[in-house]
């Protein structure tokens, strides 16, 4: 039966040898708790790294290893010191992980770490092409595994993988000074489905592939030669029963069973009955604001003096990647800021914060968040942030308030909260002050929509998603109504070329013979190029036209020596057997000294756009503007033009990165009928590129064979993907 193979560097369990015995302790962060729920059903095989170095696991025990970690479903990668060192406390914890937060200051760019990152990728992606058979679905989490998808795509090119991130994607102004941006990217590349948490992440990852890669976007589609890559977001919701029906079971708790941790609380709680909790749970990571929230507590508390020795703040920070020299600064500095402030403002009866250092048991993360009259999470940048999910779940009563820093992901769905700028010290005072008087009425309308909403979208609900997504993009085909020429089908297709008696061919030369280039001048034919289209021209029975949009004059200068017969300028000049153009079509040209002037203003405001001027239309080229930009300059022109034009018969044709303008009754497939017209053809066979070769598919009979170059929507019947492959199936034409 086909499974999901789960993949990331954190399992659902961290292994620790204790004098010879095996511990399994539950993982914390995100990921692995978000996806233990998924994981639990028992379809999937999880592989990742047990937590333990080659060398700390001794031979004897490596088989009991492997038994704990299958109870778990999980298999394990292994991993040595140094591995660990370069690929995990190195290129992803201190180059990935402050990039991708923003924390341009902390990234070191090592070669050497790098290189070890892609030496325990490529362990991975072993690890998953041992397992994987047909069918299955691989899917890959997080920053620690990029080039994982490239590596397994590259051995097993039929196989389905997703890609999710739990980070945050930067703009592209961060993720470009990446040394190694280009094969990160690349490295994603190699699946079907990537998902981030929000749409903004999203938004920044296709920008960087545009500018980047040069990659053609097309909505969240990336054409990456033969393959379509589908970019979506898919919040990631926490396991909703697993934290309310915890919280149910821990209010039904008699006394004596309760923990020593509530009892501590509830002896608060007698003591002050108008006493409040603030409760903040992260691990401790720089990007999750901690120290800021430190002082931002200070600060509320001297704002607010009436609210000394009356409420708490506990703190409960798991401990992580302690040997990043930058987490363990962050240790100093908070163990520091909580002495400094405790013993600035505690009184005999009071201390401000409660602070724990430690990993927690569920019960006890239950107890906390039952407790705690305010959740306040401050992080400066998270992708997600699932603490403050889990707190709202255990509101039974539905009592409680949120304070959510605006930087995490899960803000987008939480606009019940309290939202704060974790830099902005008066406003969280104020929001703080304004959460311990809010009335329990709103706060419980607060907690009824967001319950809901986390209920609905809870992490099975994701999970589905984004399988449902992967499965329709490898299912996906048949949404292009052109069917891919395969090699049956071009068999049956030379077959029936053979047996023609009068043969019809046009052929459009940029993006389907020849590649584009920044400069169109340079887009010349080469040797091989001339070489096809003789053999193609000395065919009996067979015309063979060029059908383009060029100029005459290049063409002319490129082919007329050749006696290819040409169609140019989308219709206007036909040339045969080399003799000189003549006009196919009667158009007007004084429409163009009014709108020269609103191209070149385009090209004054579009660095890197220029005008093309024809004899019979005007083209503005924006293939070297930056993407983004030439795009929005371009839907801009469009609306322009269209109210310039709307009473003259002109037309705006939207190319490859190429709008032209031009006299309405020219187009290359009115021109392509004339010439059908005068035979009488039993073979027709045209193909193209782009919007304006559409009109070709379009109007030539049904019979004709129409091939579009690429998988955008189109009206041809087949599409290839390359131009190498055009002039493969060219090729096999000219062949007996
Ligand atoms: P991140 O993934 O950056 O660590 P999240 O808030 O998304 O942040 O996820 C943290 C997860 O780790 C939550 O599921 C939370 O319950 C768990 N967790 C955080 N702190 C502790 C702790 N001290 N003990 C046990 N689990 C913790
Ligand atoms: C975040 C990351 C996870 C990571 C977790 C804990 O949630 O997105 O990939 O597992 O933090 O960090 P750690 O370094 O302990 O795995």
């Amino acid at each position: 039966m086909a499974k999901t193979i789960i993949i990331s560097n954190r399992l659902p369990v961290q292994l620790q040898i204790d004098n010879g015995t095996i511990n399994a302790i539950p993982s914390v962060g995100g990921l692995a708790t978000g996806m233990k729920s998924v994981h639990s059903d028992g379809q999937s095989l999880w592989i990742g790294w047990s937590g333990l170095t080659e060398e700390e696991i001794p031979e004897e025990l490596e088989g009991e290893i492997d038994k704990a970690l299958a109870e778990h479903g999980s298999s394990k990668v292994k991993l040595t010191a140094a591995e660990v060192d370069g690929f995990y406390y190195g290129f992803s914890n201190r180059t990935i992980w402050p990039l991708f937060h923003y924390f341009l200051e902390y990234s070191e760019f090592e070669l050497s770490s790098w290189n070890t990152y892609r030496e325990v990728n490529q362990k991975f992606a072993d690890a998953i092409l041992k397992e994987a058979s047909e069918d299955d679905i691989i899917w890959v989490h997080d920053y620690q595994l990029m080039l994982v998808p490239q590596m397994v795509r590259e051995k097993r090119p039929d196989i389905s993988i997703g890609f999710f991130l739990h980070i945050p994607f930067p703009s592209y102004e961060i993720f470009r000074t990446l040394p190694w941006r280009e094969e990160v990217l690349l490295g994603l590349l190699g699946s079907d489905l990537i998902g981030f948490h929000t749409y903004d992440y999203e938004r920044h990852f296709l920008s960087s592939i545009r500018r980047i890669l040069g990659l053609e976007v097309s909505f969240n589609d990336i054409y990456l030669e033969s393959r379509i890559i589908k970019v979506d977001s898919f919040p990631m919701g926490i396991d909703y029963a697993k934290f309310h029906n915890a919280a149910k079971d821990h209010e039904a708790l008699p006394k004596n069973k309760q923990s020593d941790l509530q009892r501590r609380l509830n002896t608060h709680k007698e003591s002050t009955p108008d006493a409040k909790f603030l409760l903040s749970i992260d691990r401790l990571d720089y990007s999750k604001g901690i120290a800021k929230r430190l002082n931002a507590y200070e600060y509320f508390l001297n704002k607010y003096p009436q609210y000394k020795e009356k409420v708490r703040l506990i703190i409960l920070a798991v401990p992580s990647r302690s040997n990043v020299p930058q987490y363990q600064l962050l240790k100093r500095e908070i163990d520091e800021l909580v002495g400094r402030i405790n013993g600035e403002l505690a009184t005999v009866s009071w201390t401000p914060i409660w602070y724990f250092y430690r990993s927690l048991p569920f019960d006890n993360l239950i107890d906390l968040y039952t407790s705690c009259d305010i959740a306040w999470l401050t992080p400066i940048r998270d992708g997600m942030n699932l603490v403050a999910k889990e707190y709202i779940a255990t509101r039974t009563d539905k009592t409680g308030v949120l304070i959510l820093s605006e930087m995490a992901g899960s803000a987008n769905e939480m606009n019940e909260s309290l939202l704060i700028n974790p830099n902005n010290f008066e406003q969280i005072a104020d929001t703080i002050h304004r959460a311990i008087q809010m009335p329990e009425k709103e706060q419980k309308e607060r907690n009824s929509v967001l319950q809901k909403r986390l209920e609905r979208y809870n992490v099975e609900k994701w999970a589905n998603d984004f399988m449902r997504s992967l499965t329709e993009q490898r299912d996906k085909d048949p949404t292009y109504v052109a069917q891919r020429l395969s090699v049956d089908l071009t068999n049956t297709l030379i077959s029936e070329y053979r047996e023609a008696e009068h043969r019809l061919l046009f052929l459009d030369y940029d993006g389907t013979l020849a590649g584009f280039h920044n400069d169109p001048q340079k887009a010349s034919p080469d040797a091989e190029l001339y070489k096809l289209l003789d053999d193609m021209n000395a065919l009996p029975n067979t015309d063979v036209f060029l059908i383009s949009g060029r100029d005459k004059e290049t063409f002319g200068k490129w082919f007329l020596k050749k006696k290819y017969n040409m169609i140019v300028e989308h219709g206007v000049w036909l040339s045969e057997g080399g003799n000189d153009f003549t006009m196919l079509e009667n158009v007007k040209k004084d429409w163009m000294e009014k709108i020269l002037p609103v191209l070149e203003s385009f090209v004054d405001r579009t660095p890197g756009s220029f005008v093309e001027e024809k004899n019979y239309s005007l083209a503005w080229h924006y293939r070297n503007t930056d993407p983004d930009f030439g795009q929005k300059r371009a839907s801009e022109l469009n609306t322009v033009l269209r109210s310039l034009i709307a009473n003259d018969d002109l037309s705006v044709l939207n190319g490859n990165k190429v709008m032209e303008i031009k006299s309405s009754n020219v187009n290359k497939g009115r021109a392509a009928m004339r010439i059908f017209t005068r035979h009488d053809y039993d073979f027709v066979f045209a193909i193209g590129d782009d919007w304006t070769d559409e009109f070709m598919f379009q109007e030539l009979p049904e019979t004709a064979v129409t091939v579009k170059v690429g998988r955008q929507k189109t009206q041809a019947k087949f599409y290839l993907d390359s131009i190498k492959n055009v002039r493969d199936l060219l090729s096999r034409f000219t062949k007996k």
